[in-house]
């Protein structure tokens, strides 16, 4: 079984590693030689997005996934993350020059079709909607309420939970390079299955990796690729 990492983060400001981070370690570990088959030897470029405390990028890292001459862009809208995932991935010894964590949305920034390798661990929780992105006001004034405001981003899905993970899949074929696999977490009320069915009917091939209950919650975590 392959080290967790270490972790160094605040936890008021940014998602605490949790089951859902676990399992997407666990769905990683148990890829790795396909993820080495199935991308190969060259420099790919690896993106997290919403990479929180910077948990499964620091994994990916210290693990050499998929390959040694990976590249790794994390991203994520909330901007106590991207110092989070430097100081995680210093505090495990990792190589910080194939280290590039960019503040976004999603990975709207990046050029089209370049990402090898997506993992993607979303605000899953259904709810109302999807919170806002807290202003630079709330942080003058707000007394701490931006900071649950980021916690709620990182937690809240919206519709079905499923809001923000299907800004991503309907943006798959954006992102990713042409030979390109994404991971991408559920849980049971996100309605997995009709996911798979959907996206399917759009050619992509989808399959389980990893399942687990968690408390009252069921997790999975589906592969995506053309
Ligand atoms: C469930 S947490 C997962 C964090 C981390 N990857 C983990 O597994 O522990 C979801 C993460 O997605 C980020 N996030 C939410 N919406 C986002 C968006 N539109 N673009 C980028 N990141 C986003 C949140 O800030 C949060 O860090």
């Amino acid at each position: 079984m392959l080290p967790t990492p270490h972790v160094r983060c605040d936890y008021d400001k940014v998602y605490e590693p949790s089951e859902d981070t676990f399992l997407m370690l666990d769905a990683l570990e148990k890829d790795q030689e396909f993820l080495r088959r199935f991308l190969g030897d060259k420099m790919n470029l690896v993106s997290e997005i919403g990479c929180g405390s910077g948990m499964v990028t620091t994994f990916m890292m210290h693990n050499r996934i998929p390959n040694k001459n990976a590249i790794y862009l994390p991203t994520d809208i909330n901007p106590w993350a991207m110092e989070s995932m430097v100081d995680t991935a210093s505090l495990n010894k990792c190589d910080q020059n194939v280290l590039s964590p960019i503040r976004m949305n999603m990975a709207k920034s990046l050029r089209s079709g370049q990402i090898d390798l997506l993992v993607f661990n979303p605000p899953y929780v259904p709810a109302e909607s999807v919170p806002t992105i807290p202003t630079e006001e709330l942080s003058v004034t707000g007394e701490g309420k931006e900071d649950a405001a980021w916690l709620d981003l990182a937690l809240l899905g919206g519709d079905d939970g499923m809001v923000v993970t299907w800004k991503l899949l309907h943006s798959l074929d954006e992102f990713l390079a042409p030979n390109g696999i994404a991971y991408v977490l559920f849980c049971a009320r996100n309605k997995p299955q009709e996911v798979v069915k959907a996206m399917q009917l759009q050619n992509w091939s989808c399959e389980l990796v990893e399942y687990r209950k968690a408390g009252w919650e069921v997790l999975s975590i589906y592969k995506f690729h053309r």
